[in-house]
Order: C-alpha cells, then structure tokens, then sequence
C-alpha cells in the first residue's frame, strides 16, 4: 500500500509548520511571482518529493552502494540517469548533486585542483557566486580571472575571453550565467577553450529548462562538462546535475561522491526522474515557447525601463532603472507593496553597491506555468512598470494583480 504526504497528520503533529505550508500556498496565490529561478512543480513531482524515499541510505550508485537494501532506489536512479541523458543527449549523467551549487563544486573537484587558473563571468555582470566571486569557496580555492559584458552591446565580450585565454592559460573555461538574458555562443567558447587546451564548462543553471524543451540550442554538444539545477525552467525539484562526456564520467562521479556529498537524496532523485519525464513530453516544448514568447512580451511591456542588451532570447530580463532615478531595492520594496514578487539585480557597470543596485531581474517560468500568455503578460509589464514608477498606486496595482492571479491559480488545478 502507498504511504504518501497526509496534510492532516502534519496539522495534528505540527500544526505551526503546517500553518507555514499554508500561509506559502497563500502568499503564492495571492501575488505575481516574477523571480527567474522559481518555479511551480507538478503535483508529481510534490508526491515523489514528498515520500518515505527520503529515508534511504544509498551512499554509492546504482548496483555500487554502501548501504544495503538499495535495489528499490537504484531504479528510480537509473531511470532519472536515463531520462536526463536521453532528454539532453549527453554520454553521461549525474543526478545526485543537492544544488547547482554542489553541482559546481564536484565539476570544479572533476577538473581541477586547488590553485589552478579557471576562466568565468565576473558575478557583477551575471556570473554567479560559484564562477570565482571572492565570498565563494570558487574564488578562496581557485586563481580566478573573470570577463564581462561589453559596455556598447551588454552582450558578452568573446574578444576579452579570448584575449584572457590566451594570455592567463586556465585551465577551466566556465560559460553560463544567473543573470544574462541573451544566448551564449558555445561554440565560440568551445574554440577559445580548444585553443588554449582548457576544458569547457557550462553552467546552464538557469537555462537548462529551456534547452530541455527545445527553444534554445543546447550547451551539451559543446562543453565537457553541464552543470545545471532541476528546480528552475525545467520546473522539478529544487537540486543540481552534471552531464559529461563519456571520458570524465568517472571523474564526475567521484566528485560528487565521495568527495563533495554522502548519502543522495533519493526522494529528490526520484522526483528529478518525474521532471525529466515531464520534460521529454511534447507540452513541455510548448512550454519552453511560451516562456520565452512571455519574457519578449514582458520586456516590451515595461514602460520607461530599458531591458539590459535591448530585450531578451530566454526566459529572463535584466531592467536598467536608472533612467526613473529609483534603485533596485527600492523597486523590489514598490514592487512587493503592490503584490508583485521579484528581485533586484546589478545590470552591468552598476554605479551602485551589490545590495542596492540599478536594475530588476524578471523572469516568465512561474506566470506560464499557471497558464499566463502574451495578453496576461502585456498587463503583468504594465501593472510592474506602475507598481516602480507610482508608488502610490500600490493598492490598485494590488487589486488588478489579485484579479490576474485568481485566473492563474497554481495548484488548483492539474499542471
Ligand atoms: C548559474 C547558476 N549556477 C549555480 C546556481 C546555484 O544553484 P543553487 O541555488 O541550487 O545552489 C545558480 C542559482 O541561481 C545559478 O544561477
């Protein structure tokens, strides 16, 4: 018989953390959720997340473990190693990071060695903590030179990359971005990195939803290694991956066990294998295109802000604020007044510090998700550009946001 997540015991035994799960379900119907790297998953992939998975012990992997009692386990593993190198078509896949985090850390422990020279995106012009910013165990472990976006174009400068390569010689070349709303040219990197004898990888974290539905090209093809996580567009639980080719498989695998992480997460491992599957179906394409056809319409919609690079390829934009004379942070506060969830972000050159900022970052996977379209985002860009630059129209913002999402409600009904 199955045991699954019974809401009513965890009101009996806990009622303060089920007040908690309420209060989340409410405070997410009850506002826009415009923040790049959230999602809604599939009350599948919940179910998986949620079951008696979670109590195994399978240090090792499929058929190698230390624990015994994994052959139930092994087959939610294999299946979710399968899909994802199905889905992405890659030689080889690791699906038991926790994080992308974790996932960078055991790519980073594959290929290099304390000390060594890697090549990433500078964090304040999109790259991400993990890619060598200084608070990081990336930037204390590893000699990190950073490139950037050109100022004219906002678009990354492969001149620089190149010019850097050539000259500092790392090791590692990191491509990948948390906040850059254009395509990246892997094969350009994979020419600069073939040139200087570094391995390529792309930390596709953000976009690795969109590669899965076929709306943009994939990095697979082009980098040694991918790291990603599941919880962003690709909309399953939140966690990490890596794909590789077929020669660093073992390393991979090393890297993230035994030297990065223990026992997997098997109940999180099981719902990757349910997005996965998810992901393979034809609606998810259908999907993929309408984030991005969301994310074009949002950007134009935006009255008086100017989308970073001129518009966006993905499922994501950067808004430069300082046209209006209002900072990041006091967008967001406007923004969250007027019941309107999103982030301030550094655009590149940001004459303001990391925790202020001139810019927003917005992004459409949730808004589709609950079945929002061209139409719904045209107002949704509307409702957010009144919400930043008339503040005092807050409630009526707030009002028409509530009409918008009682329309749209996540998990009312089927996905
Ligand atoms: C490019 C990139 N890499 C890695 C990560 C880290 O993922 P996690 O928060 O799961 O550790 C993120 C998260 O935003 C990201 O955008």
């Amino acid at each position: 018989m199955y045991y699954g997540p019974d809401f009513g015991a965890l009101q009996r035994e806990d009622p303060e953390i089920a007040q908690v799960l309420l209060d989340e379900v409410d405070r997410v119907r009850g506002g826009l959720q415009l923040i790049a790297s959230e999602n809604f998953t599939s009350p599948a992939v919940l179910a998986a997340l949620g079951s008696t998975l979670t109590n195994k012990y399978a240090e090792g992997y499929p058929g190698r473990r230390y624990y015994g009692g994994c052959e139930v386990v092994d087959r939610a593993e294999r299946l979710a190693v399968r899909r994802a190198t199905t889905l992405f078509g890659a030689d080889h896949a690791n699906v038991q990071p926790h994080s992308g985090a974790s996932a960078n850390l055991a790519a980073y422990a594959a290929l290099l060695q304390p000390g060594d020279t890697m090549l990433a995106m500078a964090l304040p012009h999109g790259g991400h903590l993990t890619h060598g910013s200084k608070v990081n165990f990336s930037g204390r472990w590893f000699d990190v030179v950073s490139y950037g976006v050109r100022r004219d174009t906002e678009l990354i400068d492969y001149d620089e990359v190149r010019d850097l390569a050539r000259r500092r010689r790392p090791k590692l070349i990191v491509c990948g971005a948390t906040a850059y709303p254009r395509l990246i040219d892997f094969g350009i990197f994979r020419g600069i990195a073939d040139e200087v004898g570094a391995w390529l990888m792309a930390d596709v974290a953000h976009t690795i939803g969109l590669m899965a539905a076929g709306t943009i090209p994939s990095a697979v093809p082009y980098a040694d290694v991918v790291t990603f996580t599941t919880h962003k567009a690709l909309r399953g639980p939140r966690g990490g991956g890596i794909l590789c080719t077929a020669e660093l498989a073992a390393k991979v695998d090393r890297a993230v066990f035994p030297f990065v992480q223990g026992g997997p997460l098997m109940h999180a491992i099981a719902a990757k294998a349910v997005a996965f599957g998810e992901a393979m179906r034809p609606e998810f394409a259908d999907y993929g295109r309408r984030v991005v056809e969301n994310a074009r319409t949002l950007c134009e919609a935006l009255e008086g802000m100017r989308p970073v690079s001129g518009g966006t390829d993905t499922h994501l934009a950067l808004i430069d604020l300082r046209a209006l004379g209002v900072t990041g942070a006091e967008a967001e506060r406007r923004c969250a007044a007027a019941g309107i969830t999103l982030n301030r972000n550094a655009i590149p050159y940001d004459p303001e510090p990391p925790a202020i900022t001139s810019g927003l970052r917005v992004g459409t996977p949730c808004v589709t998700t609950q079945g929002m379209g061209v139409e719904e985002l045209r107002e949704v860009g509307t409702l957010v550009s009144r919400a930043v630059r008339y503040p005092e129209t807050a409630d009526e913002v707030r009002e028409r946001v509530s009409e918008l999402v009682a329309k749209h409600q996540p998990y009312l009904s089927e996905l």
